[in-house]
């Protein structure tokens, strides 16, 4: 990945003490100066300003889908974390696309850099090479499929694509791992446990055959021989910190507090809490649930504080809550924000890229083979 910045953009500094509705005006402007030749895409997670200035919002599939479909467009203004913005640098630039654009590629930006995200950080490309080094010394890694959750960096998803794995996203877990056993009697999930254990818990795989990989333990990641012979999905020790955050006892004091109230999670969260749920599913499935509800449904919702306050606000008709009493948001995904937004598009519009997300070519080649894969899975 590289970030191409130009000799003389306009500094951010001066847009973080714009009053938003400043803001808001100079962003239409530019929205209106480039027409459908710009698109800005905003993860449902995005705070509600920036959602407001989104021409299209999804979950990780849909927003790749979008950016791979995407034919008009020559910039993506990304609203959302880092590996969304190499996904749709990666399909958006892919060479059928780049054919109907005569060579023209579609610039991604991603409008502040540090917008990362903490799970897709705790499984690194060197780590992953290691583990599965160490697995080829006791199994026979033909017969293993690596999937990667979309939430890692493309340079995993390049390992994937060389090694005849996938990428999954939350809406299509179950898809891709039911893809993967029919190739291979096995498979090694990264970077989220809780996705991937929570998938393959209801394929009827057991605890016992799902053995956790710590990348910080030198010696088989903390497992025997045996417990990595007998597994049938090795799970990569990852997990969110905004889902962790909930628990079974926060289901059940709903459940006591408010009967006949529905939890609804999405499958980042543990175990014994995706357990006790009534609805689980990506951040799309999880709006739409809401959406499609008669008035006076009850939700208790485990997911990203700002989708669940702007669903709260959004349906008055409905009953909703958070489902833990502790606050947690990505303050990653919330680095995005009306300022830098302005700040890309004006450079933007001054002919200035900052901030622009571009996956080298190799990378980007594999990966392609593995996101197509995911694509193709549902
Ligand atoms: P979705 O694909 O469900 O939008 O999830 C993305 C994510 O990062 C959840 O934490
Ligand atoms: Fe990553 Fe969790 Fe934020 Fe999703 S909510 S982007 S998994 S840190």
């Amino acid at each position: 990945m590289t970030s191409s910045i130009s000799e003389s953009p306009l500094e951010l500094q001066p847009y973080k003490s714009l009053a938003n509705e400043e803001l808001i005006a100079r962003i239409q402007a530019v929205r209106d100066q480039l027409g459908p030749e710009l698109l800005i895409l905003g993860h449902h997670y995005q705070q509600d300003e920036v959602i407001a200035q989104s021409d299209l919002r999804g979950d990780s599939y849909l927003l790749s889908q979008s950016a791979a479909d995407s034919t008009e467009c020559r910039t993506i203004v990304f609203c959302g974390v880092h590996f969304m913005a190499e996904t749709a640098d990666i399909l958006g630039n892919r060479p059928e696309k780049l054919a109907e654009r005569d060579g023209q590629r579609v610039n991604v930006i991603l409008p502040d850099m540090a917008a990362g995200c903490s799970m897709a950080d705790m499984a690194a490309i060197d780590q992953i090479e290691d583990a599965w080094e160490q697995l080829g010394e006791v199994l026979d890694t033909e017969d293993l499929t690596p999937i990667t959750y979309i939430n890692s960096a493309a340079t995993l998803k390049a390992f994937v694509g060389r090694h005849g794995g996938i990428v999954c996203t939350s809406s299509n877990a179950r898809a891709a791992m039911d893809w993967a056993f029919e190739r291979t009697s096995r498979v090694m999930f990264f970077p989220d446990q809780h996705l991937g254990r929570n998938t393959a818990i209801g394929m009827d795989i057991t605890e016992g055959q799902m053995p956790i990989w710590n990348p910080y333990d030198a010696d088989l990641g903390g497992n025997t021989e045996e417990q990595l012979q007998a597994s049938r999905v090795i799970l990569w020790q990852g997990h969110c910190s905004v889902h962790q955050v909930f628990k079974a006892q926060h289901v059940e004091m709903f459940r006591e507090k408010h009967p006949g109230i529905k939890i609804l999670v999405h499958p980042e969260c543990p175990r014994e809490v995706f357990e006790l749920a009534d609805i689980s599913g990506s951040t799309g499935k999880i709006l739409k649930e809401v959406e499609s509800a008669p008035p006076g449904s009850k939700w208790a919702i485990g997911t990203e504080l700002h989708l669940v306050n702007r669903l709260k606000e959004q349906h008055p008709e409905q009953e909703i809550y958070f489902l833990s009493p502790v606050v947690c948001m990505c303050a990653t995904m919330y680095r995005i924000d009306l300022a830098h937004l302005c700040w890309v598009l004006e450079n933007l519009a001054a002919g200035t890229l900052v901030n622009v997300i571009e996956v080298d070519e190799e990378t980007a080649k594999w990966s392609l083979v593995a996101l197509e894969r995911m694509l193709e899975v549902r």
